[in-house]
Parts: C-alpha cells; structure tokens; sequence
C-alpha cells in the first residue's frame, strides 16, 4: 500500500518529468534546477563508483522495491535508484545513514529491505511531509512552487535554523542604519611653509 504519488518530485533529476516541471519553470528556476541536477549526477557517480573487487558479487539495484510503506509498489530500479542517490546528496550522507551495513560492507551483501536503522522511518516521514507540502504549495505561492529534500537539508542531515549574522567590518554602517552623528575628524593640514 502506497499513499505516496510520484508527481510531487522528491528532489530534481534528470528525467522527462523534470524536463517538463523546468519548462514550466522561469530561467532562473531551471537554470538552479539544472545546475543541481549535474552536481547531482557527478557526485552520484562519485558514491556508486566504487569498482568492485575481483570475486565479489557487484551490487544489482532490485527490480523494484520490496519493502515499501510510502514509495510507489512499482517504483523500479531506475527510480529507485535516482531517489536514494538523491536522498544521499540532499543530507550529504551515505546509504548507512539510513540503512544498516557498515561502509567496508559490500552494497551487494546489505540488506536494504531492513527497518533496523531507525532513520529509515524518519525518512518515511520526511517523504510524506514533502509530499504533503508539495500538495498544499502551488494553491498559495505560485504553480511551479514546491520543495524537496535538498531545499531543507541543503548537503547536511540538520538543515539550519539560524540564519547567519553577515559579516561587517567593524564600525561600518548596517545597510538602512543612519550615519553615527559624531563630527568627522578634522583632516591635518599641512603648514604652509
Ligand atoms: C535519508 C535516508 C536514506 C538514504 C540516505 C538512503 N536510503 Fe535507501 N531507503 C530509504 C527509505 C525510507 C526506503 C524505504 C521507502 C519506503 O518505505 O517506501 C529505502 C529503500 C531502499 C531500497 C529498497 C529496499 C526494498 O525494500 O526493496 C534500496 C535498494 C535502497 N534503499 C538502497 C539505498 C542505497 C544503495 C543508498 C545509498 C546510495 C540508500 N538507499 C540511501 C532511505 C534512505
Ligand atoms: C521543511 C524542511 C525539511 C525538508 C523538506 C526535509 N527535511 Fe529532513 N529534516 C528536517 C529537520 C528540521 C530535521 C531535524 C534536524 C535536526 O535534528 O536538527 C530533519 C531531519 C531528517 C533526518 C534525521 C537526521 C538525523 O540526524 O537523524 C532524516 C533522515 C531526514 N531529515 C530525511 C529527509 C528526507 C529523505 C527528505 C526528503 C524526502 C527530507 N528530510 C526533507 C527538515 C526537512
């Protein structure tokens, strides 16, 4: 059972469907949508380029998933992969983040239908609230509006909470702030000789 429907996009990948959600989209939205997408894909390599050593069994994403409580029945190995990989970039993790194994594990002899790593359920629930934001978004902040993981998570597990202060020299003036009143400094002149 699935409550989960894939039209609320979980992060941009290269796929038709993001192709169609940039063409709707204003250049600068597609052009940040695009840009992600190639970092995506670079470092996605990057996590799953790993070559397998001689006499081991190299990793086959499944056919589709098996253990699902919010993905689709059918989500099949191409999207399955692309969401997972997505999932790792967004919260700049690896797959033992959520799943159980060790990094030294083979992929090949992880069990990833497990529920034993006890993020896998938080990221149940991350995916039903992006769902439901996604859902509730382009009724009040325009058709195209809408979140993923990437735009909380930002490549950290704990998305921030406090903006940061910028940065001023000492002295200078806030943008918007009235000059202090105190009188300038008399320039030294020099004598005439
Ligand atoms: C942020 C957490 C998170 C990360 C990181 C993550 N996964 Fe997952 N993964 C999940 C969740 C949640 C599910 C189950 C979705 C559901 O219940 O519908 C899942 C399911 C899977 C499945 C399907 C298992 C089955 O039941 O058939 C595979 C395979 C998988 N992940 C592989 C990976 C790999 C490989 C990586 C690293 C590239 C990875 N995952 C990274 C959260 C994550
Ligand atoms: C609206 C903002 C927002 C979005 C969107 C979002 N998250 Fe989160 N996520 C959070 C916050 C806030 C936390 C709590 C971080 C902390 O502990 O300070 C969190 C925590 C998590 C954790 C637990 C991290 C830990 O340290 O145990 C996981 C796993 C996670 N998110 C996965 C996801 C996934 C997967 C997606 C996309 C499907 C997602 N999140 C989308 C805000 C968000």
């Amino acid at each position: 059972m699935s409550e989960f429907h894939q039209d609320a996009p979980l992060f941009p990948t290269a796929d038709a469907g993001t192709a169609a959600r940039e063409a709707r989209a204003t250049p600068a939205q597609a052009v940040l949508a695009v840009a992600f997408v190639a970092a995506t894909v670079a470092s996605a390599q990057a996590l799953t380029a790993q070559p397998t050593p001689p006499g081991q069994t190299p990793f086959q994403w499944p056919d589709h998933i098996r253990n699902n409580k919010v993905l689709p029945r059918n989500t099949n190995s191409e999207q399955l992969r692309e969401t997972m990989r997505g999932f790792a970039i967004s919260l700049g993790v690896r797959c033992t983040f959520c799943h159980t194994g060790t990094e030294q594990m083979p992929l090949a002899e992880r069990d990833f239908t497990s529920d034993a790593n006890p993020r896998k359920n938080v990221a149940r629930r991350m995916i039903r609230m992006v769902a439901r934001l996604n859902r509730e978004l382009p009724s009040f902040a325009g058709p195209t509006a809408h979140v993923t993981c990437y735009t909380c998570h930002r490549g950290s597990a704990t998305p921030a909470t406090i903006a940061p202060m910028p940065v001023r020299p000492p002295g200078a003036v806030p943008p918007g702030a009235t000059p202090p009143t105190t009188p300038p400094t008399p320039t030294p002149t020099t004598p005439h000789s």
